[in-house]
């Protein structure tokens, strides 16, 4: 890690203490009292691996991926009992407390934002996702819909029917391009968009995301505005532009140069402004939305638990990612124990450092809610940083919502495919090759 890393990250989190991840986990996980918790499942399954693709995924089986299900069954139920026990063991004050904050939960169920499935290509899984959400609506309430990633070879009049019977109401779609020569530099078929369409308008979905990756090399505003366009010509009303980012263990055979710095910002302006000049609102640093009632975004919550291999858990004061292999996942679970493989338990400054990233990804931070959620003021904690940024143009404040400019979201955009490099590259190849790592620093 260089030197100005690891210098930013003591200046932010005021302390020279790492980010340790060790191997070790609480048997109880501590979510009760937690607000704006979102959830996430993961399923590890692809008909092809595309080798650009850092994420844990292995290929689709279907006895696999039935045996897969029946353990993340058994997963969400472990986590899911926690919550009564942990109900069960506080005063009468405290379950007062929680039940104003949290006005629909339950003596035995949480009640929780959002449930998105990822992978992988959990459509795979389409045929048992009634069963997994069923599961989940057992422990949980969930109170702002359920989405579920497809790759476009997925998109059939039946596995969109299974999904919207089970009760999801968003799905995304990993186009990636509509054009054949970027989708060959990314090593997939060229797509059919008519009959993309006519699935897409044959079952209705509150939102149909579609995600593109851009900034390929010598792809120009005009290859992006041809994507955008026929994204929601042809029935998408939400789109995610992700910027290509070339991790270390990913496209080692038919590595994808990456585009330089000056080239990327001036695309990302131009599809900012475009998308801005049609009437599209940026929901994101990446996404953006027709109407305001289409969202899709797995990332933007205070809190959330996530199940199955790889899947990450944010609390208060802990950040848990479990195991990347399949094996190690059904083992643990199998003696009643959680499939974590690492955790790093925050100290407070480390904490804020991670709600205010992950926080600013939707180019807006809103001071009262950094000041509720951790009892101190943002302007006291951060006042000198938030200075900084607003006089290098970065954001500007009005009634303590601090909004990313233009500029700043460039910036943002550009230190996070670094810290993804720095972090989250090393902390994955890791994890790719061990089951249960000792630790990590980071
Ligand atoms: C889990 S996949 C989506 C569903 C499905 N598996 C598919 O690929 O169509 C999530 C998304 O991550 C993005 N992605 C994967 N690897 C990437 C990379 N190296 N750089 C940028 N985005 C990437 C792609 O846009 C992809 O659609
Ligand atoms: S991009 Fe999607 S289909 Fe390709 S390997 Fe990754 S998860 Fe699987």
């Amino acid at each position: 890690m260089s030197l100005i890393t690891t210098m930013t990250r003591n200046w932010l989190t005021r302390s020279t203490k790492p980010f340790l991840f060790e191997n070790k986990y609480d048997d109880i996980l501590d979510y009760k009292d937690c607000e704006n918790l979102g959830l996430y499942v993961h399923i590890p399954f692809c008909k092809k691996i595309c080798e650009f693709c850092p994420y844990c995924k292995t290929i689709y089986d279907t006895k696999a991926c039935d045996e897969y299900i029946d353990y993340l069954l058994k997963e969400i139920e472990m986590v899911g009992q926690m919550y009564d026990n942990q109900r069960q063991s506080l005063s009468t004050e405290s379950l007062l407390k929680i039940s104003q904050s949290c006005e629909y939960d339950t003596p035995h169920k949480k009640t929780v934002t959002s449930l998105y499935f990822g992978g992988g290509s959990p459509a795979l899984a389409a045929n048992r996702i009634d069963e997994i959400i069923s599961k989940i609506q057992e422990y949980f309430i969930i109170t702002e819909g359920i989405g579920v990633e497809l790759h476009p070879e997925d998109l059939t009049i039946s596995t969109l029917s299974k999904l919207k019977n089970a009760g999801v109401d968003k799905i995304s779609i990993g186009i990636q391009s509509f054009q054949s020569h970027s989708l060959s530099m990314l090593g997939r078929s060229s797509l059919d968009i008519n009959k993309i369409k006519e699935a897409i308008n044959s079952v209705e979905f509150e939102t149909v995301s579609m995600d593109f990756i851009f900034a390929l090399p010598n792809q120009t505003i005009d290859d992006l505005k041809y994507n955008i366009d026929t994204a929601f010509t042809i029935g998408a009303n939400h789109i995610a532009i992700y910027p290509f980012i070339d991790f270390t263990f990913t496209n080692k055979e038919n590595k994808i140069p990456t585009m330089d710095k000056k080239t990327k910002r001036k695309l990302l302006d131009e599809v900012t402004l475009y998308c801005q000049s049609k009437g599209y609102t940026r929901d994101s640093i990446w996404t953006f939305s027709k109407n305001h009632t289409a969202k899709y975004s797995s990332m933007t919550r205070d809190n959330f638990l996530g199940f199955g291999c790889s899947a990450t858990t944010l609390l208060k004061n802990q950040f848990k990612v479990n195991t990347f292999s399949v094996d190690g996942y059904k083992d643990r679970i199998s003696k009643n124990k959680l499939p974590t493989a690492l955790t790093t338990y925050f100290t407070k400054r480390q904490r804020m450092i991670y709600y205010l990233f992950w926080t600013a990804y939707t180019t807006r931070i809103n001071s009262d809610d950094f000041n509720k959620f951790f009892g101190k003021s943002l302007k006291k904690m951060y006042g000198l940083e938030l200075f900084i940024a607003k006089l290098l143009g970065f954001i500007i404040e009005k009634d303590g919502i601090y909004q990313m400019t233009l500029k700043g979201a460039f910036y943002y955009h550009y230190y996070e495919n670094y810290y993804t490099l720095s972090y989250i590259d090393k902390m994955w190849y890791i994890l790719g090759n061990e089951s249960f790592p000792e630790k990590i620093v980071l």
